[in-house]
């Protein structure tokens, strides 16, 4: 399967800082790796005339419209993204988003025909008391509840302990660690659809990764692609990581 580097910018960047580092994508044309970015929704209409990677919603309501003040739906956004982020560690910790709203989120991107990327990974808390299987299971399984196949889905295992958000104790998880979970949630998969409708799921990892870790990733067999934060805002940075897993 096609391998997806994408790049989360979270609340990051103006739009002259948008138009700056997309000149410097601008000939850039995958090869072997489907490149795409998460962007800040403002920025998407200009992003779209800059560059032809795919390009991907950060967040949407659940509804497609109504009164939810400050709220963008996919509606409205539709023309500008092939993609849909949900459920990343972020909205649940700051929004207190939920595994249900998480799973209203995915039958929405499914009625647009959305490509998706579902994030799940465990607490710093889960970890310590040996729950991960257990919180992945369930975040994976309510999100996907009455989701009846995986066409179009993406699955991030983003451990909270390992984003770059601050906080000097995380981390990077280890390849060897992640190809571990990764395995153990594609055997979910297979459960809970068809070995091979899991086979065919990317699963891709997310958490401090950079030009010295990418390509270790994704030499792993179960690891499909990389979900990449704070390394992906400067383009020479992210570029880097391009040219580590030899794809410029
Ligand atoms: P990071 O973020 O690469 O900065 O750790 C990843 C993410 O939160 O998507």
């Amino acid at each position: 399967m096609q391998k997806i580097l994408a790049a989360n910018w979270k609340m990051h960047k103006t739009l002259p800082e948008t138009v700056d580092y997309f000149s410097r994508f601008e000939k850039y044309h995958a090869k072997t790796l489907t490149l795409l970015f998460f962007l800040p929704v403002i920025h998407l209409p200009t992003a779209k005339s800059l560059t032809s990677c795919p390009l991907g919603v950060q967040n949407i309501h659940h509804e497609d419209e109504g009164a939810f003040t400050g709220e963008t739906s996919l509606k409205m956004v539709k023309e500008y993204c092939s993609w849909v982020l949900v459920g990343h560690s972020d909205r649940r910790t700051y929004a207190k988003e939920t595994d249900m709203e998480v799973n209203k989120k995915i039958k929405l991107a499914k009625r647009y025909s959305k490509n998706i990327m579902l994030c799940i990974g465990e607490t710093t808390l889960e970890k310590k008391m040996g729950q991960t299987q257990q919180a992945l299971k369930q975040r994976l399984l309510t999100a996907l509840d009455t989701v009846y196949d995986l066409m179009n889905i993406a699955i991030t295992y983003e451990p909270y302990w390992a984003i770059s958000n601050g906080n000097p104790e995380h981390k990077p998880a280890t390849p060897e660690d992640v190809e571990q979970v990764h395995q153990w949630i594609r055997m979910i998969l297979a459960e809970r659809y068809s070995q091979e409708t899991a086979d065919n799921c990317p699963i891709l990892y997310g958490g401090s990764v950079r030009k010295e870790n990418a390509a270790l990733f994704l030499k792993q067999a179960n690891i499909n692609g990389l979900l990449v934060g704070n390394a992906s805002l400067n383009p020479d940075e992210f570029k880097d990581i391009l040219k580590s897993l030899k794809e410029h």
